[in-house]
């Protein structure tokens, strides 16, 4: 089954984005008709999710090129592709952890570089079709991903996730909430609990409403509940995302990962983390390397707009934390599942990934 709802479609030369800052409660359509907004919508959490982004931002640099065409009329390719590269540092820089929006626009300015194109509408034209190919190779990795991934979910499980990993956080399926959606599907008995995922609450918010849509028997629980049915043996399995994935297979993600990581480990709870390989930077050796994003302290302080702490509060609010690989059961990827020892495993997959 699909969604009843996109997360993302580029029509009539501009971005149409379902506002993720006001779900449940409304279904908004923010529409980004410059790149700048296209900054601003990544940045706000308008959309949010490692992949989404990375899809939202390949739009944005073809926004970035139509807006700069006169620029290549007037001064020609050497200018126009330097102004590009520096539209693409600002989108880079919109949010600094998940490596899938700088995936994505390396890829869309090896496209750029990759060709010796005869006219601005040639450019335009290939852009656009390198983004429509980030969105839609995006929906048919989810889907692999979700089979590879049902293979490791039981007939009955109860499973515990994090943040939101659905069709929201995505070109469109899921990631994590994917393999979820595919084991329910195919029949299994399936009951799932979702974190709320302070502070923005991706689990209530987003994750309480894919899972209503798809009707998968779930409970929302307060992050901080986790502990207690972990303990109690309550939870089969714990599978979630990934925003960045290193070579020797840490993990990072939303915060509170860690915290249920280092519970399963010391459980024996099954941990795995559903990543396309668009998520591992293979440049990096570990997690000490990924950029974590420290965000607005309001977020904290007035989850819903409403305050919840005194006025001047001092705040400390990072989005992500690392998971370390010897807490990691598995990485899920649609090439296959990645096991310990994960640097082995992850240099192999590496050569066959660049050797394409
Ligand atoms: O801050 P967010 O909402 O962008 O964080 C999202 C996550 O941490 C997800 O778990 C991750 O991006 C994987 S989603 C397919």
């Amino acid at each position: 089954m699909d969604e009843r709802f996109i997360t993302l479609e580029y029509k009539d030369d501009a971005l149409y984005l379902l506002d993720q800052r006001v779900l449940p409660n409304e279904q908004v359509t923010f529409i980004c008709k410059d790149y700048r907004e296209v900054e601003f919508a990544i940045r706000d959490m308008v959309v949010r999710g490692a992949p989404a982004i990375g899809a939202v931002a390949a739009y944005g640099v073809l926004l970035a090129a139509k807006e700069l065409a006169p620029i290549h009329a007037k001064l020609g390719r050497k200018e126009f592709r330097k102004e590009l590269g520096s539209a693409c540092d600002f989108l880079d820089a919109s949010r600094p952890t998940a490596v899938n929006l700088h995936w994505a626009l390396q890829r869309m300015l090896r496209r750029l570089d990759g060709a010796d194109w005869k006219s601005m509408d040639e450019i335009l034209d290939g852009l656009k079709r390198e983004a429509d190919a980030i969105r839609s190779e995006d929906i048919a990795t989810n889907k692999a991903m979700s089979r590879i991934g049902n293979e490791i979910v039981p007939p009955k499980a109860t499973i515990l996730t994090h943040c939101n990993t659905g069709a929201l956080a995505t070109a469109g399926w899921g990631t994590a909430l994917g393999v979820i959606k595919e084991a329910f599907y195919s029949g299994k008995d399936i009951f799932v609990y979702a974190d709320e995922t302070r502070p923005r609450l991706q689990g209530a918010r987003l994750t309480a409403w894919e899972l209503t849509q798809a009707g998968i028997p779930s409970k929302l629980i307060a992050d901080s509940v986790a502990a207690t049915l972990i303990r109690d043996r309550k939870i089969d399995l714990v599978i979630l995302g990934g925003d960045r994935v290193a070579a020797n297979g840490d993990v990072c993600n939303k915060i509170g990962t860690f915290m249920l990581s280092a519970l399963c480990k010391l459980y024996g709870v099954p941990f795995y983390s559903v990543v396309p390989v668009s998520t591992i930077d293979f440049s990096i050796t570990s997690g000490a390397e990924i950029p974590i994003e420290e965000r607005d302290a309001s977020e904290v302080t007035s989850p819903t707009g409403v305050p919840v702490a005194p006025e001047g509060m001092a705040v400390y609010n990072p989005a992500f934390d690392v998971t370390p690989h010897e807490h990691i059961t598995g990485i899920i990827t649609e090439r296959g599942i990645i096991y310990p020892p994960f640097d082995m495993h992850i240099a192999h997959l590496r050569s066959e990934y660049e050797g394409r």
